[in-house]
């Protein structure tokens, strides 16, 4: 073997378990392996997972706080004449700084898949240009796939269409939409419509921003799942956000979460910017906004947390670490069971995986040697203390590994957090 982390915990609850690597791939995952290798790690029990997994980003607007101006009332709609008031002044090089600047902090995390949403509604495309570019970059360690984003709205933005397919003819990925930004609730339908037949010619996947108000008759996500079974796209749509959910009518719901499932239609909520973007209309009480994930996993469809922004102009906070994502969702959503905290731990591992049917994901034998050694004996206890990562492998490679002497500072059930060395240059 070229390397074995001995006595781990994974987080299906097995314990104890010895994992070899040989050639970048699990080549054995059992107690007491006997084997050798060039290098042998003891995890002393702790978790080891597989890499975390954001389906939901915009990489084109992180780490951008502050430019032109802050976001004073701290609101959605704010956030995007902000952004608007950003685009002109955009270039290239310091697009591409910044993502690059956020793919290092997410790697450190253990965040080695991204899927992000990118702008295109602006005719020049330097958002598209700038994301193909760092998509191309971090390809050795990080697997990063770009979103048609119409942010200004499909309809409602003159040359969205045109930008939308010279942005798909460029190179992205994914298709995307926001029909809730639409003028009207007819236009969101058409929007929806036009997409999910653009993404069937061409066999893409489809991610929207969908019914992310906290508007109680917004149906937009009823006709994305209708859109999905007609078309035959089940398994490759995707609703992202969900908002209004939370507040529509439990009858209506009962009946549409059933939809949503057979569509074979995954949710992605965003716990971090769900709870401080909505319900900004209320007074008190004041709404949570997230959408309804227990009773959407309970009728089994697939759920994703997302981090969705980092320091941009929506939100102020966040560091690319997705156990912050999953800290927030179960508070949110009150899934404080042990079967629930496990859940939100699937939340931005597995679950994630599925949405961007990441291939080979997760530990098992034969797979890429892909984890995350973190400092924390289970998926409980990781989420409960957004547990420091200590090793960071992809392929089998070293991508981050925390300094010894901190890892060696460490005090039993209270371990601090530690920055990792992180060298990008080291691994390209
Ligand atoms: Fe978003």
């Amino acid at each position: 073997m070229d390397l074995i982390i001995r006595h781990a915990t994974l987080p299906d609850g097995r314990r104890d378990v010895d994992i070899g690597i040989r050639d970048g791939r699990f080549a054995a995952i059992r107690p007491a392996l006997e084997a050798s290798a060039a290098e042998e790690i003891d995890a002393q029990g702790r978790l080891v997972c597989p890499p975390f997994v954001d389906a939901h980003f915009h990489m084109d607007a992180t780490l951008s706080l502050g430019l032109p101006r802050l976001n004073a009332s701290g609101t959605l709609l704010e956030g995007i004449v902000l952004w608007g008031e950003l685009k002109p002044q955009l270039t290239i090089d310091a697009l591409i700084a910044r993502a690059m600047a956020y793919c290092d902090m997410a790697v450190a995390q253990g965040l080695l898949a991204i899927r992000s949403h990118v702008d295109v509604c602006d005719d020049r495309l330097l958002a598209v240009e700038a994301l193909l570019e760092v998509k191309r970059r971090v390809a050795p360690y990080l697997h990063l796939e770009l979103v048609a984003f119409p942010q200004d709205g499909l309809l409602r933005s003159p040359s969205a269409k045109a930008n939308l397919i010279r942005a798909l003819d460029m190179g992205v990925d994914v298709v995307g939409g926001i029909p809730h930004f639409e003028r009207t609730m007819a236009d969101g339908a058409a929007s929806i419509r036009w997409l999910c037949e653009l993404a069937a010619e061409r066999g893409l996947r489809v991610d929207m921003h969908c019914d992310e108000s906290d508007d109680p008759l917004s149906r937009h996500i009823e006709t994305l799942a209708a859109e999905t079974q007609r078309i035959g796209l089940q398994g490759r749509v995707t609703g992202s956000h969900l908002t209004s959910m939370h507040s529509m009518d439990n009858y209506y719901v009962s009946k549409l979460i059933p939809l949503i499932a057979e569509a074979g239609v995954h949710a992605i909520a965003n716990p971090l910017i769900n709870i401080t973007l909505q319900g900004r209309h209320d007074t008190y009480p004041k709404r949570r906004g997230m959408t309804r994930v227990p009773e959407l996993l309970a009728t089994g469809v697939n759920v994703a947390f997302g981090h969705d922004c980092a320091m941009d102009p929506w939100y102020g906070m966040g560091s690319g670490d997705m156990l912050d994502v999953a800290h927030m969702g179960l508070h949110v959503a009150q899934m404080t069971s042990t079967a629930g905290v496990a859940q939100c731990f699937d939340a931005v591992t597995a679950n994630p995986a599925r949405v961007l049917g990441l291939e080979g994901y997760g530990i098992a034998e034969g797979h890429p040697a892909d984890l995350v050694l973190l400092q924390a004996g289970d998926a409980y206890e990781a989420i409960r203390l957004r547990a420091a990562r200590l090793l960071v492998l992809r392929g089998g490679r070293v991508l981050a590994r925390a300094p010894e002497r901190a890892a060696a500072l460490q005090l039993p059930g209270r371990p601090a957090r530690v920055s990792l060395e992180f060298r990008p240059g080291s691994i390209a």
